[in-house]
């Protein structure tokens, strides 16, 4: 079925196609309020949509932003991306998600495809070492923020993230006031250097109050099946354990699957703390403890600072950084 046409409703109503394309884009000062009139009615009866296409090519705005996530299935991502949607909407924005699994060529591809697409800016949590993607960016003066996931090379560029080492620490520093001594830590993956920053809290804080064993520093995977698949290493160690810090909160879901699976009482036997208060955090049984990133506010700043970097509005620093807040459930005793 041929697509109405500005044409074809200047046809119907009688006047220019030029009449029709003013009246439609509001610039209709001149034009009697019985032909308005007259043409809108026709675009609502004929199921007229405009080309964004066509008046993006003039306007060079189409305004629509790309959102890069590294993992939509998780409830981390899926929280920062409704944030960013929402702002978005209000902003009179419309969203491109695309989801990379943490596949860097899958990454690289969607940057092209958005780039093409002529999005006015691009919101991106990147899945690894993503230098290639954010060069694109830059290579084609894509507005860009990076957020959560922090890179060092681009430390300079425009980003929204939390403040992962001090996050730990206050985690650390509740656990040892109550009295926890021997405390695992399952850390994320080795390519994110927030894995890292979050591993530095832990030493830090272990190391202040002399307490630091590395024999307790376990690897991790962000999901769930790593935090069981970690967990159980940890059980197999035999190393003596009272609290077990994981480094976000579906690792923590795993392993206290795998810990009450092997009969042991949380938190009477080991407490456990997580890290980013996902929403099922709340929910899940003994609720978790947890150190909350604010995702939602993360997500509605990255988009504003998108927004007025592509409306070129001055902004005092290129970064903003978010605290987190310890949050205390079940998990902890
Ligand atoms: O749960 C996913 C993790 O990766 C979160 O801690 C978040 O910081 C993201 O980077």
């Amino acid at each position: 079925m041929k697509k109405v046409t500005m044409l074809d409703i200047a046809n119907k109503a009688g006047v220019s196609k030029a009449t029709v394309s003013m009246v439609l884009n509001k610039r209709d000062g001149n034009i009697s309020e019985e032909t308005k009139s007259k043409v809108m009615a026709l675009a609502k009866e004929m199921n007229y949509i405009p080309n964004h296409l066509a008046r993006s090519l003039s306007t060079k705005k189409t305004n629509t932003i790309g959102i890069v996530l590294p993992d939509i299935t998780n409830p981390f991502f899926a929280s920062i991306a409704r944030a960013i949607e929402d702002g978005a909407s209000y902003l009179g924005y419309n969203v491109i998600f695309c989801n990379t699994d943490n596949e860097i060529k899958k990454e690289e591809k969607y940057i092209k495809v958005l780039i093409s697409k002529l999005v006015d800016g691009v919101i991106f949590i990147a899945g690894g070492e993503s230098c290639t993607s954010i060069k694109m960016l830059r290579n084609n003066n894509v507005p860009f923020v990076l957020v959560d996931r922090y890179i060092d090379s681009y430390k300079e560029d425009y980003g929204v993230y939390c403040l992962n080492k001090s996050g730990v620490i206050q985690g650390i520093d509740y656990l040892y006031d109550k009295g926890k001594r021997n405390i695992a830590f399952v850390k994320g993956p080795d390519t994110l250097e927030i894995s890292n920053q979050r591993l530095q809290g832990y030493k830090c804080a272990m190391s202040q109050y002399g307490i630091y064993n590395e024999n307790l520093i376990f690897k991790g995977s962000f999901n769930i099946e790593g935090g069981m698949d970690s967990t159980k290493i940890l059980l197999e160690s035999k190393e003596k354990i009272d609290a077990i810090f994981y480094s976000n909160d579906l690792m923590a879901l795993g392993g206290i699957k795998v810990l009450l699976r092997n009969g042991i009482r949380i938190p009477q036997d080991i407490s456990i703390i997580g890290f980013d208060n996902i929403h099922i955090s709340q929910f899940i049984e003994p609720e978790l403890t947890t150190i909350a990133q604010p995702i939602y506010e993360m997500g509605k700043e990255s988009c504003k600072l998108l927004i007025d970097i592509i409306n070129n509005k001055r902004r005092l620093s290129k970064q903003v950084y978010f605290e987190t807040q310890l949050i205390v459930r079940s998990t902890t005793l």
